[in-house]
């Protein structure tokens, strides 16, 4: 799975010219985008400004000698390179498995262009398919919103940390995580996003609409990397 992540970032990387400000995505597939990217910029002896969405992707930026940058210095960056949990036929994605999609949707809707990366396994036919929305909670809110949500066949959890840490994920803001299980797909994820975003205490949602993603990069086992626009 590992080569699939590579091959799709390699491809990413044609769309990258010297001097531009870029939006670093967060998760596996971007952190090959960005080890690919600062080979590319010593290679080239290249000038990269990065704004990255996560302290993970921040580390990871630094280590391979990106210049980082913020938002409110570079409020329309040029390019943002990012990946995703889910993608259907019209471009739009489930994303916030690693918990970054806060700072992950202002920097992708902010900049000029939006790619997504992702391997074949993201492809579904409706949003939640396989995956829950992930949702950025105010803690002071975290039982209001899963009591609120538990209704009618859907379900709400909180996200732990899964090893390394007691007690449930805290993301970058100080907020938890709260995964939405709807027990059906997703057809209009507009209308579910003004849903959850009308709940006090949902900061984000998970849900980025396809209107906002410019290309999505798929990279196949067979070894070709389809270009969706
Ligand atoms: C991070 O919170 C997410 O939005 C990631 O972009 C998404 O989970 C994709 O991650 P992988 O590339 O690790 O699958």
């Amino acid at each position: 799975m590992s080569s699939l992540k590579t091959l799709v970032a390699k491809r990413a990387l044609e769309y990258v010219k010297d001097g531009m400000v870029l939006g670093l995505g967060s998760g596996t597939t971007v952190a090959e985008f960005i080890k690919l990217l600062g080979k590319r910029i010593k290679e080239m002896d290249w000038k990269i400004w990065a704004i990255p969405t996560s302290l993970d992707s921040e580390i990871l930026a630094l280590r391979n000698g990106l210049h980082i940058v913020t938002l409110d210095e570079y409020p329309e960056p040029d390019l943002a390179v990012d990946g995703a949990d889910e993608v259907d036929p019209h471009k739009n994605l489930i994303k916030g498995g690693g918990g970054a999609m806060l700072r992950e949707k202002i920097v992708d809707y902010a900049s000029k262009r939006l790619i997504i990366i992702v391997d074949e396994s993201k492809l579904v036919k409706g949003l939640c398919e396989k995956r829950p929305i992930p949702l950025e909670v105010l803690p002071f809110a975290w039982r209001y919103v899963i009591h609120t949500l538990s209704k009618n066949g859907s379900r709400a959890i909180l996200r732990p940390s899964g090893g390394g840490k007691i007690g449930p994920i805290v993301t970058d803001n100080g907020n938890l995580i709260i995964d939405y299980f709807p027990g059906r797909i997703i057809e209009n994820p507009k209308e579910i996003e003004t849903f959850l975003k009308n709940i006090p205490g949902i900061l984000e949602t998970g849900i980025f609409l396809g209107e906002k993603v410019w290309r999505v990069l798929v990279s196949y086992k067979s070894g070709k990397v389809e270009v969706i626009e």
